[in-house]
């Protein structure tokens, strides 16, 4: 037997679709990207939508997008971005690059996101920015309380959603709450094409900005506006056609994704295994298949053995790295993580082989 922690498949039918479309049209259609932007804007009823080649994109342009609203040059660095000290490494890699000085704060074990009550303690008058990760699909209260934080200290919120794409609660999705909300597009996430990530906002003053930013700084825009006299900051961060063409095939079925991903969280509580949950919305905002176990590492090693994937020390506290000051929650998720297998294909009898694992390290 042989388990993986994720299914890299996709449904047949996107593949001749997009083997049709590459058939039909040139290698670089523009009109592809912009459709699908279209669509997410309808989907978050939000304002501006970019499609770009990463998540870690997406944050290294929310993030430019900030430096040029506050009037700073990207060379300037006397600003800081506080951030979860658990979780994934990207919006630190984007700060820096984006030239932030970088500030962390503690999490919580119940939503393994920001402890809104240690970001209070952490704002100081660098802080200008900060940066929540929804991480493994929370979204409720604690970002709520975030935004309020946010607002009362004059901060921009970016919302980090790589892992919480349809998720929802009461009806607002994850991502459109901060001023910017950032998606990833690779593996394993609900939509995937390999590569590619996505930036909403829902900000009146972002149009231009995040569009030089995504395509050569306006240089488009500069032919057809020949008023311009000069070329704004900015790459080329597209998604590719291809991806745009992938992702934009899976939009409609995110609702069926997030079904499966409820139905396998489910059938794992059916055999008494106890994963995080995130309360009485957890159906609409169901985790990966995270278990807080202190022999986390030998039932790692364990479902291993058996040709089980299971991620371990997967996240990490990247704290460390930058600072002395000490994150106790962080820390100890570090070491007590467990992700069991998280593909849509697991039989009963996979879940059962899981489960009997589970119970060696849970008696009792
Ligand atoms: C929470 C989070 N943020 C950012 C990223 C980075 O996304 P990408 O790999 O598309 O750059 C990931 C990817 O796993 C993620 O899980």
């Amino acid at each position: 037997m042989s388990i993986n922690y994720y299914d890299l498949s996709l449904d047949p039918s996107i593949f001749e679709k997009l083997n049709e479309y590459l058939h039909t049209v040139p290698l670089t259609d523009f009109s592809i990207r912009l459709k699908t932007e279209e669509r997410f804007k309808n989907y978050f009823n939000c304002k501006k939508a970019i499609l770009v080649n990463s998540g870690t994109t997406a944050l290294y342009l929310s993030m430019l997008a900030i430096k040029q609203l506050l009037n700073k040059d990207i060379t300037d660095n006397d600003i800081s971005i506080i951030g979860p000290a658990y979780g994934h490494p990207a919006w630190i890699q984007a700060a820096r690059l984006a030239g932030y000085k970088l500030q962390f704060c503690d999490v919580k074990e119940n939503t393994l996101s920001m402890n809104p009550d240690m970001l209070i303690n952490s704002i100081n008058d660098t802080t200008k920015v900060v940066l929540f990760i929804n991480k493994a699909g929370y979204i409720g209260e604690d970002l709520f309380k975030v935004k309020d934080i946010c607002n009362k200290h004059n901060l921009f919120l970016i919302e980090d959603s790589c892992n919480a794409l349809g998720h929802r609660y009461n009806d607002i999705y994850a991502g459109t709450i901060g001023d910017f909300g950032t998606f990833s597009f690779s593996n394993p996430k609900t939509i995937t094409c390999g590569e590619g990530g996505l930036v909403i906002s829902n900000r009146d003053d972002v149009n231009g900005i995040l569009d030089d930013l995504q395509y050569e700084g306006g240089w488009y825009n500069y032919h057809r506006n020949k008023d311009k006299t000069f070329i704004n900051m900015g790459g080329n961060f597209n998604l590719c056609p291809q991806n745009c063409f992938i992702v934009n095939e899976q939009i409609g079925l995110i609702e069926d994704y997030l079904h499966k991903q409820l139905d396998i969280y489910n059938k794992y509580v059916s055999k008494s295994i106890s994963l995080i949950n995130f309360g009485n919305n957890y159906k609409y905002c169901p985790s990966i298949n995270i278990t807080i176990n202190k022999n986390a590492n030998k039932m790692h090693d364990l479902y291993n053995k058996m040709n089980i994937r299971t991620l371990y020390k997967h996240y990490k506290n990247m704290s460390k790295f930058f600072t002395s000051n000490r994150y106790p929650v962080a820390d100890r998720l570090e070491e007590e993580v467990l992700m069991l297998p998280k593909s849509f294909n697991l039989t009963d009898k996979d879940i059962n082989a899981i489960a009997s694992i589970y119970k060696t390290y849970n008696k009792g």
